[in-house]
């Protein structure tokens, strides 16, 4: 595994040349960050060493190394979720090549449903903490020891602290909270909804928690962010869909671009 990702960082930086300091991963509707990215270098996942391709219609397969306010990024454009193969270790090959390109920490996007009135479609969630409902791990299967990775930390404090700061200072709404793994690709039903409310959730989604596992595995920082596309299962009258997540994604995405750029722009 490692030598592929080193291979792919090969591949990458004798095209871009300097090495990178922020990853991102860009959830259902985000890729509009990608389009920012100054000197842009886009490498199509299919190019690259053992990298997945995204079965999903509102994701792209595309990472886009570049220079954003200043800061040296590659953002995967179009993560592969788990309910595509069922397969949790998916993101394993994308992320240890951030940590290859120079990354020393990620930060996570998604689009997720809302277990909180006050926290409504088109607002940010910022994610203090997860609970992982599928009960999958990516690291099932490691024989090392440091497969018992901790998770007391894992969405790194400075970074909450930054996201927030950055939040405010260009006035977009960011609320915290936990966000739940549900494998997917169904919708929840309103029982496991009414459940994780009462679990203490706050967001549920299908992504994420796998890549925060493996890149605490690997050693990256994690921060992470939902854009709220619709409240849960069985909270309003209306059915679920993707359609309602691909529409309502991009109100979200502005915010979430406004907010990210702040805090790179606090970095540089
Ligand atoms: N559930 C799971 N995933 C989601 C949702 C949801 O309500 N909204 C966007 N992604």
């Amino acid at each position: 595994m490692k030598g592929l990702a080193e291979d792919a960082a090969k591949r990458i930086l004798d095209k871009v040349k300097e090495p990178v300091s922020v990853g991102m991963v860009l959830g259902s509707g985000l890729g509009a960050l990608a389009d920012e990215v100054e000197d842009a270098h886009r490498f199509d996942y299919s190019d690259l060493p053992g990298f997945p391709v995204s079965s999903v219609s509102s994701h792209a397969s595309e990472l886009v190394v570049g220079t954003l306010m200043g800061v040296r990024v590659a953002i995967l454009a179009g993560r592969v979720h788990y309910y595509e193969q069922g397969d949790a270790t998916v993101m394993k090959q994308p992320l240890a090549t951030l940590k290859a390109l120079g990354c020393d920490h990620v930060l996570l996007t998604n689009a997720a449903g809302s277990l909180r009135e006050e926290i409504a479609p088109g607002e940010l969630m910022l994610i203090d903490d997860h609970i992982n409902w599928s009960g999958r791990s990516p690291l099932i299967g490691v024989e090392t020891d440091d497969r018992f990775v901790g998770l007391t930390e894992a969405y790194d404090a400075t970074i909450r602290a930054n996201l927030r700061k950055a939040a405010e200072s260009v006035g977009v709404k960011l609320d915290s909270g936990v966000y739940t793994w549900f494998s997917g690709p169904n919708f929840e039903t309103p029982a496991e909804i009414r459940a994780v409310r009462i679990l203490g959730a706050d967001a549920v989604g299908m992504s994420t928690v796998p890549e925060v596992i493996l890149a605490r595995w690997m050693g990256l920082k994690v921060g992470a962010i939902s854009t709220i596309t619709n409240y849960g299962a069985g909270m309003t009258g209306n059915e679920l869909s993707h359609e309602e997540t691909k529409e309502i994604g991009p109100i979200g995405a502005k915010k979430l671009i406004k907010v990210i750029r702040a805090y790179l722009d606090a970095m540089a």
